[in-house]
């Protein structure tokens, strides 16, 4: 198949390509700079100039391809509303294009938004969107798209990670305290990279429309034990902040920090024979390359 990648240079995405092309896809990636560009001509894809502000550029893409990845997101915490607003016009830019076609369409999704005291299943509704992308896939569903959803876990890990847990490193670094919300029992889930690109190849190979797939290995792992383990690491404190201190303490973490989002991906690894295989987060932090600095 050849695959249309947005998000392909970035740390989910280059294992996506390497994923893709090892399973023998060609990958056409989208790629808003020459560096990036470059990169994934490295890697061996191809380069496709655009952004996601440039719907043509998307729209062009989708339609040299058998099938759409869509992973690139504007992670501006701050602005996260225009955001989510981009990401939705780059969905329905992908999914016009593909419309009537039946060629897959991969988006996606988060698994915040949940609270529902025990692990969210594929089958559950969130409540509060950490973004729009799902029910706009959904929608694409019904026009002839095979459009469908991977709700990643809020900490996808492995080395060069650059996202909640080296924040959340950083965070007790500056200010030498390793925190959690309240009493730590809220869970995160998590999945390594390599996982992660093996789901999103299962996915695009086999996936139905309208599905919903949840890119979770760990289930839900206690804030308090990723505290316990930065402190650890790092010799520090661990401590509890109240929900009052806690947006000083961690700034535009606070919003994620003190969430209980558990979730399971028994119906993923079922509808896709999809077997998580790499270490789980505790164990990828255990190995230390989280705290070289
Ligand atoms: N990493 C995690 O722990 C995690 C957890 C949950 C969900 N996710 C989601 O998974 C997806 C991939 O995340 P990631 O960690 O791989 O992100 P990343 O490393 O920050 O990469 C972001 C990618 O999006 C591209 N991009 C950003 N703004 C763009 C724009 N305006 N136009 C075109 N491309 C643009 C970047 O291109 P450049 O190379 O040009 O910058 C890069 O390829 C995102 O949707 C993210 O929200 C990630």
């Amino acid at each position: 198949m050849r695959v249309f990648v947005t998000g392909a240079s970035g740390f989910v995405g280059s294992a996506v390509v390497q994923e893709l092309l090892s399973a023998g896809h060609q990958v056409l990636g989208l790629a808003r700079s020459e560096e990036s560009a470059q990169a994934l001509r490295a890697a061996g894809a191809e380069a496709h100039r655009g952004s996601l502000d440039d719907l043509d550029s998307l729209r062009r893409g989708a339609a040299a391809a058998d099938g759409v990845i869509h992973l690139a997101f504007v992670h501006d915490f701050a602005a996260y509303e225009t955001a989510g607003q981009t990401d939705r016009l780059a969905i329905e830019a992908l999914g016009e294009t593909l419309a009537g076609s039946d060629r897959p369409l991969l988006v996606t999704g988060g698994l915040a938004g949940f609270n529902l005291g025990r692990p969210a299943t594929e089958e559950d509704k969130p409540i509060a969107l950490p973004r729009m992308s799902e029910p706009v896939a959904l929608a694409l569903a019904t026009k002839g798209v095979r459009a469908s959803v991977v709700r990643l876990a809020s900490s996808v890990h492995d080395r060069d990670d650059h996202g909640f847990v080296p924040t959340l490193i950083s965070i007790a670094r500056q200010t030498g305290v390793a925190a959690y919300v309240g009493d730590g029992h809220n869970r995160w889930p998590a999945v390594h990279r390599l996982d992660a690109a093996r789901l999103y190849r299962l996915a695009l190979e086999q996936g139905v429309g309208g599905a919903i797939y949840h890119g979770a290995a760990d289930e839900g792992i206690a804030m308090r034990d990723i505290a316990a383990i930065i402190g650890r690491h790092l010799n520090l404190p661990v401590a509890s902040k109240t929900p009052e201190e806690a947006a000083d303490h961690f700034g535009w973490m606070a919003r994620f920090v003190g969430l209980d989002m558990p979730a399971t991906s028994v119906l993923t690894q079922q509808r896709l024979g999809w077997h998580p295989t790499q270490p789980g987060l505790l164990a990828d932090l255990e190995q230390g390359h989280y705290f070289q600095s």
